[in-house]
């Protein structure tokens, strides 16, 4: 009935339905209709990619989005959630910057085909006890200077995987460390999904793309990229050879204290495998760092492989 086709009546032809469209993203804000949104790619045979979020979305979740693609996902899921457990509460909570008709059209651009937006009732119903926690790893800097922060993490990502049941997730380098505490976890509790780490992506200055940037005013945002040129300098240093600790921590924290209105939280160089200072340099290494400015907490980090350090592999 519905269906008559244009040329046999006067009617324009009947619109394909919002649902029924392959290149529409779909919207799923419970558990139970973001595996029903799943079900029938999968029994496709379609490779579902999972790219986790809490939103206000930059070109560096996006280049997530292509990452899950390249890896061989042919149905990308979004999901965005500001998640309260990851939080501790003198921290931003409250006025995390949220834009969810924006973060839609660009998912939407993107050709995404899933996104999961759950609120807060749905990931943590009133009697929900359970938490995740990942120890060593995720005790280290971040963990040590954001207790808590990390079982916030690994609690919601892994609901976040139980939900989707991706074949693979894909997180961004910006966060190292929260990379290799999923990664401590997917491995501990067997967790069959594949996970993949995606480049930072930078602003052309080298500051890293950031939701939390859109706090900084104009002057501060001016300030902003010295975190990252600190660490290219811990970084160059390591590559001209110089392997003492201190040395290279004492030259990036320099370049940050000439800088009024930064305050240096850490600017370090550790081993990629544990977060704590390397026992030599015959290693993989990163030079990690956080700032503040004004209420603003930036994080970024270079990692340095051990091909490109002198003497490294003697
Ligand atoms: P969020 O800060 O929104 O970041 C979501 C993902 O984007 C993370 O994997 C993060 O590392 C990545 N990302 C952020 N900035 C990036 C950049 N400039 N270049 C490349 N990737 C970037 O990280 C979280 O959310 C949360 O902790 C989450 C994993 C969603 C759990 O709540």
């Amino acid at each position: 009935m519905g269906g008559a086709r244009a040329a046999d009546s006067c009617l324009p032809p009947t619109p394909i339905p919002r649902y029924a469209r392959d290149d529409m993203l779909r919207l799923a804000r419970t558990i139970e209709e973001t595996r029903a949104a799943i079900r029938g790619p999968r029994a496709a045979g379609r490779t579902v990619g999972l790219v986790p979020t809490m939103g206000f979305l930059h070109e560096g979740h996006l280049s997530l989005i292509r990452v899950a693609r390249e890896h061989g996902a042919d149905f990308v899921a979004v999901s965005i959630f500001v998640n309260p457990l990851q939080f501790a509460p003198h921290e931003d909570f409250q006025r995390y910057p949220r834009d969810e008709e924006h973060d839609r059209k660009l998912l939407e651009r993107e050709g995404v085909d899933l996104l999961f937006l759950p609120s807060i009732d749905v990931m943590y119903p009133p009697n929900a006890t359970t938490r995740v926690t990942v120890t060593g790893v995720a005790e280290a800097l971040e963990g040590e200077r954001r207790p808590g922060h990390f079982t916030g993490v690994a609690t919601v990502v892994s609901k976040l995987f139980n939900i989707v049941q991706p074949e693979l997730a894909v997180f961004g380098r910006k966060d190292a460390q929260q990379c290799a505490v999923i990664e401590r976890m997917v491995r501990d509790l067997d967790i069959p999904i594949r996970l993949v780490f995606g480049e930072t992506i930078r602003e052309h200055d080298g500051l890293a793309m950031s939701s939390r940037n859109s706090y900084l005013m104009r002057e501060q945002r001016a300030l902003a990229p010295v975190l990252h040129r600190a660490l290219r300098a811990g970084e160059d240093a390591i590559k001209h050879g110089i392997d003492r600790v201190e040395s290279i921590e004492k030259l990036m924290h320099k370049m940050v204290a000439e800088t009024a209105g930064v305050e240096v939280d850490y600017l370090v160089v550790v081993d990629p495998l544990t977060f704590r200072t390397p026992a030599d340099f015959h290693r993989d290494l990163l030079v990690a760092g956080a700032v503040h400015i004004g209420k603003t907490r930036l994080i970024d980090n270079i990692r340095v492989a051990k091909n490109a350090i002198p003497h490294a592999h003697v």
